[in-house]
């Protein structure tokens, strides 16, 4: 295999980021789950949805910038590959959400450089950190992810089955990344982490809400 240069490695990484910051650019490869479904809604409803839409687009930005950060730096040997398939799938739930809020004629998060850079180190680091910490942040991402999900769901009003489908879809594959981290040997994250990580995603939550 071609080994590359920190310099090419840098170059990567900078290509990933925009790929995932740039709203456009990201392309689903699964079909998007909202397309058989309808949602008629008032101008008030539209808001709240696309401020939960636009959480939810922060936090699959989030898992881009994590799954790049430890691929850069965890081992990973045995299961590279099932971690790839995560990530691609992550690449469905940024598309999916950036439909809809296209939809809700809104836009994502403004903030989504600053939480790319910080999800980004922290998949880094915990991949230094060596791969069952690297794993163990991935379970607790996506158990943190699948959390907010549950509770963004029973916001929705109850005719917009678009975000809904959107949102069952993504949980379901969260709890399977989490899944699969945790029996590839993930362990559970030193509690300072643990909260860290959750203060860190509720001020996410909090403010992409409304920039
Ligand atoms: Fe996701
Ligand atoms: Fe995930």
């Amino acid at each position: 295999m071609r080994q590359f240069s920190p310099f090419d490695q840098m170059i990567n990484s900078f290509d990933q980021a925009l790929r995932s910051l740039v709203p456009g650019v990201t392309t689903a490869s699964r079909e998007n789950p909202a397309e058989t479904h309808s949602a008629e809604l008032s101008i008030n409803e539209s808001r709240h949805v696309a401020g939960l839409m636009r959480v939810n687009h922060s936090g699959e930005v989030c898992a881009q910038a994590l799954y790049h950060g430890q691929a850069l730096t965890a081992k990973l040997p045995s299961v590279r590959t099932e971690m790839e398939h995560a990530a691609q799938e992550e690449e469905d739930h940024l598309a999916w959400c950036e439909d809809r809020l296209k939809e809700l004629n809104s836009i994502p998060s403004l903030l989504n450089p600053v939480w790319y850079s910080l999800s980004f180190a922290m998949g880094a680091v915990a991949g230094i950190a060596g791969d069952k910490y690297s794993l163990g942040f991935v379970a607790e991402t996506e158990r943190q992810v699948s959390e907010h999900l549950l509770a963004h769901l029973s916001q929705l009003p109850e005719q917009d089955q678009r975000s809904k489908a959107i949102l069952e879809q993504m949980n379901t594959d969260e709890l399977h990344h989490r899944d699969t981290a945790l029996q590839a040997g993930g362990v559970d994250l030193p509690k300072p982490v643990q909260i860290l990580m959750t203060v860190i995603s509720k001020t996410m939550t909090k403010t992409s809400y409304y920039i």
